[in-house]
């Protein structure tokens, strides 16, 4: 249950007491307050308000579309919907990267929206954004590997850190983001291997997303477990509901009771 001993974490303390404790952490990214509701009664540790928003609820081809409006808006429901859970808030393509003064204000927004703490891309180029942000106590979730913010850069949605190269380089933020102090970092998209090692040598949780099986915790975005995009199926991504199937059966249900005068029954007339 959560707020009790064993169960999902409380603060952002717990993912380092997860982490030496061995219990691997369940991330869920999610965007509205239904979702966040059925996450609170559920034993997930922390919601992600991910950047992923942009594609998954408003239908853009990527997250670069994601705006700081948007984030605070869906960061805000999902507030409202989870009061007492960890929530991180994907702080928006370019948003930290006009300057230390411009993140902090972006940040500062989505924590008034309900955000515990944030998350940002990359580490190469605004270290001393990430380390303000820090010392101004937001907490920090680093995101590497795969950083979708990128796309256009990295030339599609591919498997990051192939080559020794790619991998040391990704080795070598991940170990710049631990000592800009951030409480836990995504790996998207990473070999199995290399994920294992920044695991291994990381002293905060690593938190896994196509990344295999050996980072400290695992985060998936709502819809794909669900289900919800019929055509939308990444091999990393396992499903516990074919929801897409099951609303179609339910609307197409709906459809006919109406056309065969089904609906309403009795008991569903107002008096
Ligand atoms: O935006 C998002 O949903 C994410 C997760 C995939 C980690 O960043």
């Amino acid at each position: 249950m959560r707020g009790s001993p064993g169960g999902p974490v409380n603060s952002i303390l717990e993912f380092g007491q997860s982490l030496r404790g061995g219990r691997p952490i369940a991330v869920v990214a999610a965007y509205d307050v239904l979702q966040a509701r059925a996450a609170a009664e559920s034993q997930v540790d922390a919601i992600l308000v991910g950047d992923s928003v942009a594609m998954v609820v408003h239908g853009h081809p990527s997250t670069v579309n994601a705006t700081l409006e948007m984030m605070c808006m869906h960061t805000a429901a999902v507030r409202r919907g989870a009061p007492a859970m960890v929530v991180v808030a994907d702080m928006p393509f370019m948003s930290f990267r006009t300057g230390p003064e411009s993140a902090i204000r972006a940040a500062g927004a989505l924590v008034q929206a309900g955000a515990t703490a944030v998350k940002l891309e990359g580490v190469s180029g605004h270290e001393d954004v990430v380390s303000q942000l820090v010392g101004s106590g937001i907490p920090v979730m680093g995101h590497l590997g795969l950083t979708p913010q990128s796309v256009n850069l990295l030339g599609g949605h591919h498997l990051q850190g192939r080559t020794p190269e790619t991998a040391g380089r990704i080795m070598e933020d991940a170990r710049s983001l631990e000592r800009l102090g951030v409480f836990a970092c995504v790996l998207e998209c990473v070999p199995a291997e290399l994920a294992g090692r920044i695991t291994a040598e990381l002293s905060i949780p690593t938190i896994g997303i196509g990344a295999g099986a050996q980072t400290a915790g695992q985060v998936l975005v709502i819809t794909d477990m669900l289900g919800m995009d019929g055509s939308f199926r990444p091999k990393f991504a396992r499903r516990y509901l074919e929801g897409h199937s099951v609303v179609v059966s339910a609307l197409n249900a709906f459809a006919q009771d109406v056309r065969g005068r089904r609906f309403p029954a009795k008991e569903e007339v107002l008096a």
